[in-house]
């Protein structure tokens, strides 16, 4: 029998990873890509953004010819038997929605050009009903499902190579052993697979990232009540943590959730349900938007309170612009967005980030950006981490405290060692800590 042969259309995050990944399992992957930049990058084995790990294993299998790239969906129809989705799905620019138009001309694009048998696999995140609507679309003999993907950005090789669960969503047995076939050593491995329709599986998808965020929002509401009365959101966190029904992840109180998912996620989810007709049982939803949005104003209140009323004029250091660390995603970032709000007000701010440079002066060119966390701070009247990049962690104080100009620290993101940095002279505000 042939080797199966695998096409991932869209190679951004989930699908450059994607296409590495398959390449690892074995495969024969060839990756479908429009952009001529990020194609060209690809094709000469480079990933055109930081995710640690993906470098090596996209390096290895474009060497070994098992993993290559082209524009032509000519070329991926002829070639492959699984086709997999992976194009994104940002917010609508006109409204809450997901932009579901590049998942539309990618099967589109495709459709004409799939052999007897293929099957097309959905990995973006995507409106429910959208699988059904697109299945409806595809020539006789071929097939959709769909198959969400949980990668996190920092850790998509592991989350692709060894992810908590499958998720399958299908309309046929036959299109349920196609996938079981497809991802063998990682079913092998023992990761659970749930087998179910469209309609589950798209919702799977948004409603654990609802969930995610909603963790972070309560643990960020309880925060503010925690200043309010003088307790301590970090232990408690760490108290109620430990109920393992409840469990300690995502309880990290801090300058909130940003990034490509869980922002536009939600707000997705939302408006769907509004289609739905069930809006109202998905409000709360609206809620968790805002307390998130809400970390960002706190923190340009408590600058501007720490600099005695007014940030015009103060020179504001800023550690970090992507949305987490490990990542140079500055999409949503909260660190870039307070960052800009102090800029609007009148502060002077120095920005530093170990990978998200370029893109952040790409998203906000008139901050200004420090070669180093150190440079980044000098004659600083106010240090804001808010990324929480090892690396801060590790700065020596004795230095720190020599080149700022006072020494006060907004931790956004209850990571530092508030004692040591007392210890050494300053005065340190946390969030939902006193
Ligand atoms: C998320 C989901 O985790 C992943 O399963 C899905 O496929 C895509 O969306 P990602 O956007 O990479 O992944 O980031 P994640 O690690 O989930 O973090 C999201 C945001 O929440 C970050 O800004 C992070 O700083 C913030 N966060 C996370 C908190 O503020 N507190 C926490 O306790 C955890």
């Amino acid at each position: 029998m042939e080797a199966v042969r695998v096409t991932v259309v869209g190679c951004g995050y989930l699908g450059a990873t994607h296409a590495a990944a398959m390449a690892e399992l074995g495969y024969d992957v060839l990756g479908v890509e429009i952009d001529h930049a990020k194609r060209e990058s690809l094709a000469a084995g480079k990933v055109p953004f930081y995710e640690p790990g993906l470098g090596d294993l996209l390096a290895d299998h474009v060497a070994a010819g098992r993993l290559r790239f082209t524009n032509s969906f000519e070329e991926a129809g002829a070639f492959g038997d699984v086709h997999f989705v992976c194009v994104g799905t940002p917010q609508r620019p006109d409204g809450l929605g997901a932009d579901v138009r590049y998942v539309d001309a990618a099967v589109a694009s495709l459709a004409p050009h799939l052999r007897e048998g293929a099957l097309v696999v959905g990995k973006s995140t995507v409106p429910v009903g959208t699988a059904a609507r697109l299945a409806a679309t595809l020539p006789a003999g071929t097939e959709l499902a769909w198959n969400p993907e949980f990668l996190r950005e920092g850790h998509a090789v592991q989350d692709t190579l060894r992810p908590d669960r499958l998720v399958l969503g299908v309309a046929s047995e036959r299109a349920e052993r196609v996938l079981r076939d497809c991802y063998a050593p990682v079913v092998a491995a023992g990761t659970p697979v749930v087998v179910t329709d469209f309609a589950t599986a798209e919702l799977v998808k948004v409603s654990a990232n609802a969930f995610l965020a909603t963790k972070i929002s309560f643990i960020n509401a309880v925060a503010e009540v925690c200043e309010a009365a003088g307790a301590d959101v970090v232990a408690l966190a760490d108290a109620i943590g430990h109920d393992d029904r409840i469990g300690r992840k995502f309880l990290n109180a801090g300058v909130g959730f940003g990034g490509g998912c869980l922002p536009k996620d939600i707000r997705a989810f939302l408006s769907r349900a509004g289609e739905l007709g069930v809006e109202d049982t998905m409000s709360f939803l609206r809620q968790v938007d805002d307390i998130n949005l809400r970390q960002r104003t706190r923190v340009v209140q408590i600058a501007t309170t720490m600099l005695g009323g007014s940030v015009a004029r103060s020179r504001i250091a800023v550690w970090g612009a992507s949305f987490k660390p490990h990542s140079d995603d500055v999409r949503d970032s909260p660190a870039l967005s307070i960052a800009g709000q102090l800029h609007l007000r009148g502060a002077m701010v120095s920005v530093f980030d170990p990978q998200a440079m370029e893109p952040a002066r790409a998203v906000f060119p008139t901050l200004d950006y420090a070669e180093t966390a150190l440079a980044a701070a000098r004659d600083a009247d106010l240090l804001l981490h808010l990324t929480e990049w090892p690396e801060f962690r590790e700065v020596d104080l004795d230095v720190l405290g020599s080149v700022v100009r006072r020494r006060q620290v907004v931790d956004g993101r209850n990571r530092l060692d508030a004692d040591t940095w007392r210890g050494a002279g300053w005065t340190v505000r946390a969030l939902g800590r006193s």
